[in-house]
């Protein structure tokens, strides 16, 4: 399988694949790359929603996440559009994902994967920024890491730290979420490897902490971990689908692109398991 890579730390991209009838040894080979490079872009798929849902399902297994809209034919893949309102808020554009985070960091088994395919992209702009959670932990002072090394903190859906708007949702949809507390250093299930887990837009507290003392931190750790040392921007191309591991990376989306262009992505994530 030939692999280019796209940033000197992170992100890899294959060509000449088709996701729907990849064989064994090519998806072996695709989740070998995923676990060495944090960020996979597979260029040129043609993926209506149902073969796009069975074949990120070879990845994991797809759950259908309701703070998004979903494609009519399959409720795991999600909606991501520059139409995108707050319908059950104030109806104004919303930009998904605009600030630094990594995926469903507000429940208590978020996300392992996330996959999007660039359906429609815009003729400039749009790019999704990722950023290495491993590299960010690593490059950390000894001191640095021997404080925070135990902390737990507390993700929110709706924050008071908030940075980006996030969607009203229903009531009783928002009692399904209650907030969950995941450790500030993660061990990667699969390959050991130590990550800062951070989430700009979810993360209430640092358990333990004074208010003042907790944002302090959070704060410095998040513009450690987003410095462009360890950062890696996409710039799509229509067909792409990229992939990320949310358990060592967080990522952002940006809104730049010519007025009245669409971006039109869909999603899909696959389950994980609770941080430790
Ligand atoms: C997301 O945050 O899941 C979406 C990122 C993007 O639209 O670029």
């Amino acid at each position: 399988m030939q692999q280019q890579k796209l940033g000197p730390h992170m992100a890899v991209a294959v060509e000449g694949i088709d996701l729907a009838t990849a064989t064994a040894d090519t998806q072996a080979a695709l989740v070998d790359a995923l676990h060495d490079n944090l960020v996979l872009c597979v260029r040129g798929q043609k993926l209506p929603p149902v073969a796009f849902r069975d074949a990120m399902a070879r990845f994991g297994v797809p759950v259908k996440r309701l703070q998004l809209a979903s494609t009519p034919e399959c409720d795991e893949v999600n909606i991501i559009s520059s139409e995108d309102r707050d319908e059950l808020g104030d109806g104004k554009k919303l930009v998904n994902g605009a600030s630094w985070h990594t995926d469903d960091s507000f429940m208590r088994e978020p996300c392992s994967l996330t996959m999007l395919y660039g359906v429609m992209v815009p003729s400039r702009g749009g790019d999704t920024q990722f950023t290495n959670m491993y590299a960010a932990y690593e490059a950390l002072a000894p001191e640095m890491k021997a404080r925070i090394d135990g902390l737990q903190v507390v993700h929110k859906y709706q924050s008071s730290r908030q940075t980006n708007r996030v969607s009203r949702r229903p009531e009783s949809e928002m009692k399904a979420m209650p907030e969950a507390t995941h450790p500030l250093v993660r061990t990667h299930p699969e390959t050991g490897r130590k990550a800062l887990y951070l989430n700009a837009n979810r993360m209430e507290q640092i358990v333990g902490m004074e208010r003042a003392e907790s944002d302090a931190l959070l704060d410095q750790l998040i513009a450690h971990a987003i410095e462009p040392r360890f950062q890696y921007r996409h710039v799509w191309r229509q067909g792409d689908v990229v992939i990320w591991d949310n358990r060592c990376t967080m990522h952002k989306a940006n809104a730049d692109y010519p007025e009245g262009e669409r971006r039109l992505m869909h999603r899909v994530v696959v389950a994980g398991t609770a941080p430790v």
